[in-house]
């Protein structure tokens, strides 16, 4: 059941996720070599405290961090660890919030150094193709008119789109209705309407879109073992068009 929010929910949930944006930001800029994955899930737990919100992913379903740290070939929830970071990889941070009861998530894939042209451009594309779903978050239109935008653009780029795990709604609770593939069929699937808040988040594979889980539970690394990136917005869907919650200020 797709649960639509007033004004003033998405108030709360604007709030929720512009904070979530800001802890990003920070966390990305303490992102270099040698720094460890540890330590930036320190950070976001202490800004959090700060910030007076719970972080949303410590506890959920058993997660035993605040903060999800996917390396190169990890593709989501890969977990934070004490191996520093080496120029040349490539990061998601992805992390989410409470507050007043509301969820925001969002995630970015940032490089570590410099990294090789490919990287680069896997980080760009992905990028690009969760703006291109962004602007297809519309009233009238369909969900596989955002799931179509996204995979479109990314394969264009020769890239793939990863299957197995989707955008959803949010609110709430941080994983609602709809579910929100990242591929799929222009015109098809539920009609988008005002008052819809979603979590677009393209997972990108350099090769094949094929993935596992690691024998941790939780880690989801590429079969190949190639790149993968994420990026994640929190979009409300109004009258005016999609209004990106997320977005760094
Ligand atoms: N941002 C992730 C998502 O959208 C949530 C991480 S799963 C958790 O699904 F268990 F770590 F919380
Ligand atoms: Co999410």
């Amino acid at each position: 059941m797709v649960i639509l929010k007033l004004p003033d929910e998405i108030e709360k949930l604007r709030t929720s996720n512009r904070i979530v944006a800001e802890i990003l930001q920070a966390l990305r800029e303490k992102v270099k070599p040698g720094v460890t994955t540890r330590e930036l899930n320190r950070l976001s737990e202490d800004l959090s405290q700060k910030r007076r919100v719970k972080p949303a992913f410590k506890g959920y379903r058993g997660y035993p961090f605040a903060l999800c740290t996917s390396i190169n070939g990890e593709v989501v929830h890969g977990m934070p660890s004490d191996q520093p970071l080496v120029a040349g990889d490539i990061l998601s941070l992805d992390f989410g919030v409470i507050y007043k009861g509301y969820c925001g998530d969002a995630a970015i894939t940032v490089p570590v150094g410099t990294v090789a042209a490919e990287a680069e451009r896997l980080m760009q594309v992905t990028e690009a193709s969760l703006y291109a779903g962004i602007d297809q978050a519309r009233a009238g239109n369909r969900l596989g008119d955002i799931s179509a935008a996204v995979q479109e653009c990314v394969e264009t780029a020769g890239f793939s789109v990863v299957r197995d795990y989707v955008g959803h709604g949010i609110g709430r609770n941080m994983h609602e209705d709809p579910q929100i593939p990242n591929y799929g069929v222009r015109g098809r699937g539920l009609q988008l309407k005002d008052g819809m808040v979603l979590a677009i988040e393209p997972m990108v594979n350099e090769g094949s879109y094929h993935v596992r889980v690691q024998p941790d539970g939780w880690t989801v690394v590429t079969e190949d073992g190639k790149r993968s990136a994420h990026f994640e917005h929190s979009v409300a869907i109004t009258e005016n068009g999609p209004d990106i919650l997320s977005r760094i200020q």
